[in-house]
């Protein structure tokens, strides 16, 4: 058995272990430096040149609810914000039907690409016979090989992006210490399911610290492997519940599991929900399992070379030894002369940042539900006990694309086990 397909083994036995452990599976190593390779590959995508017409404030109709001239949205972590959501991968026979309404009104238009799904397969994704993945037509970004202008991979000259995929978890709790103490806003692409299992994480990112917050999908799949409704789906859930959770905010942009987007996805994102990816231009392997060590020098490496462009690091949330990683690191960016600014932030126009409908987290919603009362931000009290206190319910994974095609020889996968209790076993197949 190869190890990739061992990885898929492992993955699948995992994922059915989610009420069990906080499980972190990871993919083979990839690479650091990508944009060199990219440069000279940049093409256009076969988009249309202008978005579906959408008027102001029709994205925050997908996502209104009913309940609002009555009290409210539900506090976060309470039962009623729980019962809201999906538990596992969402049923798509039981969407809202404006997401619904609007994806097909976008096919009809023919401004969703009708690119074939892929398959997961040896840890990656593989499209039928015929179908060129660097295509412009398709244009996947998953492996590097296709780069759209319309997502975004650099950051400006001289920055650092500060982000962090696959939260909330627990080791989050550690790094929102540091981040604190060093008065650092950062950018959390977080999981769906991970929010509805660490509803206080949640909170103290957005609320107590004023981070911003992304979307990274509701379970964290292969997207091109995913059937249109289902793309609509898991983008969908995950706006769905940052929105209710910060006062009718919607997040702007999104980043793929894996890297893993393409035409037709990337505009299911943009044509039905106005969202914009974010991919990277680094990737510090965080997600293998890495030594603090190695992340550290991974991005003194990076630090040492040129300011242009900027750099948008893939690291992630989901460890200790990623956290730790980053932490060592982090005095490296200022003693080298990087400025560093939460991703979204970073990437968007002076006054703007990660929300479409409001210019930061403490101020106006525009746009908002209609008839319903915007509430300040509620945090969540003792009463919703359940929840607060349960990550079991934090499935988990990782993001990052594979190989490069130029290192597709047999590199570790690794992934890594953290228990409740503690336990944590590192396993390099
Ligand atoms: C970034 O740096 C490159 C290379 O030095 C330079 O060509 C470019 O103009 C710079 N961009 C900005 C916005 O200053
Ligand atoms: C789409 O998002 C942008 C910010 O990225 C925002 O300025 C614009 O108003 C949004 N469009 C709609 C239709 O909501
Ligand atoms: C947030 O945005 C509002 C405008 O909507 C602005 O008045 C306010 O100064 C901003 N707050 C911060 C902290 O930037
Ligand atoms: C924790 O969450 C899991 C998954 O949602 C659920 O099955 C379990 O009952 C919850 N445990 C408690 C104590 O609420
Ligand atoms: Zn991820």
């Amino acid at each position: 058995m190869s190890s990739s397909s061992l990885r898929l083994l492992v993955t699948s036995v995992l994922l059915a272990t989610v009420s069990v452990f906080d499980v972190v599976v990871a993919g083979p190593v990839a690479n650091g430096a990508l944009q060199e390779r990219h440069h000279s590959h940049e093409m256009r995508s076969a988009l249309p040149g202008s978005w579906f017409h959408t008027e102001e404030g029709e994205v925050h109709k997908l996502f209104r609810r009913q309940n609002l001239d009555a009290g409210g949205y539900p506090a976060v972590g309470s039962p009623a914000w729980t019962a809201a959501y999906p538990s596992g991968t969402p049923d798509n026979t039981k969407l809202p039907q404006a997401w619904v309404d609007k994806l097909n009104a976008a096919v009809a238009a023919g401004t969703i690409p009708n690119i074939p799904q892929t398959t997961v397969t040896n840890g990656g994704t593989v499209y039928p016979n015929g179908v060129q993945r660097d295509s412009p037509e398709v244009c996947s970004a998953d492996d590097f090989v296709c780069r759209s202008p319309d997502d975004v991979w650099d950051a400006p000259n001289g920055t650092v992006a500060i982000g962090f995929d696959d939260g909330p978890l627990q080791p989050s709790g550690q790094l929102y210490d540091f981040l604190a103490a060093n008065n650092q806003k950062a950018t959390h692409f977080y999981i769906g399911i991970n929010i509805l299992g660490n509803p206080d994480l949640f909170n103290r990112a957005y609320a107590t610290m004023g981070d911003d917050i992304a979307v990274h999908t509701w379970t964290h799949p292969y997207m091109t492997s995913l059937a249109n409704i289902d793309v609509l789906a898991q983008l969908g859930y995950t706006m769905q519940i940052i929105h209710d959770s910060t006062g009718g905010r919607l997040p702007r942009y999104w980043r793929p599991p894996y890297g893993d987007i393409d035409n037709r996805v990337r505009a299911i994102a943009k044509q039905v929900f106005n969202m914009t990816a974010i991919i990277w231009n680094h990737d510090t392997g965080d997600w293998t399992g890495a030594s603090p060590d190695k992340i550290k020098g991974e991005i003194q490496g990076w630090l040492n070379g040129p300011k242009s462009p900027g750099l948008i690091i893939l690291e992630h949330e989901l460890s200790a030894s990623c956290v730790q990683g980053f932490m060592e690191a982090y005095p490296l960016f200022a003693q080298n002369g990087w400025t560093t600014t939460s991703t979204a932030t970073l990437v968007s126009a002076p006054g703007s940042g990660p929300w479409q409908n409001a210019a930061n987290n403490t101020g106006p919603v525009t746009g908002a539900a209609v008839g319903g009362v915007v509430p300040a931000i509620v945090t969540t009290s003792s009463s919703a006990p359940a929840t607060t206190t349960n990550s079991t319910a934090a499935a988990a994974a990782t993001s990052t694309p594979k190989k490069s095609r130029a290192d597709q020889t047999s590199r570790p996968v690794a992934m890594t086990l953290a228990a409740l209790s503690g336990f944590a076993a590192l396993l390099l197949l």
